[in-house]
């Protein structure tokens, strides 16, 4: 059975509580439990995991590249900023979608520019929690 790794970076560990205006009011134990059970319908196995260090968002994509054929990651803030993380993104050779809860584009222009998009398979934003199925969805197929 394919295994997806389901990556999220800092602050995301808040949703619920953090900005629900902009992020909405579902958990991340939510999201984490309605990906896992699209990934059965789609027969994938999905393996969360969600960090506020950069350096552990890394050493998790380097792990992964071992079990992993496929990554949805929403790496936060760190979108705009990592170098680091879309060099891990191609030194893996992963297969990764990105995904925001927030349309980016659409907010603040230190938003508009994301550093991983160019090596990620494609970027899905701004449809809230359903963003992560919409990825899924869209790896999954594009494994097949
Ligand atoms: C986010 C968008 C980022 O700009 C922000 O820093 C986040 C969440 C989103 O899911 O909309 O932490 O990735």
């Amino acid at each position: 059975m394919a295994t997806i790794l389901l990556l999220h970076g800092p602050n995301l560990n808040l949703l619920g509580t953090r900005e629900p205006q902009v992020y909405g009011s579902t958990t991340l134990t939510n999201i984490n439990k309605m990906v896992i059970e699209r990934g059965k319908e789609l027969g994938v196995e999905v393996q969360p995991f969600q960090s506020n260090s950069e350096g552990a968002l890394i050493d998790k994509l380097h792990e992964a590249r071992t079990w992993a054929n496929g990554v949805i990651f929403n790496p936060g803030a760190y979108t705009h900023t990592s170098i680091a993380l879309r060099d891990a993104i191609t030194a893996t050779g992963l297969l990764v979608v990105e995904v925001h809860l927030s349309n980016i584009h659409a907010r603040e222009e230190f938003r508009h520019k994301s550093m991983l998009a160019p090596v990620c398979l494609g970027q899905i934003c701004g449809f809230g929690w359903r963003s992560y199925l919409l990825g899924l969805d869209a790896l999954v197929g594009s494994m097949v």
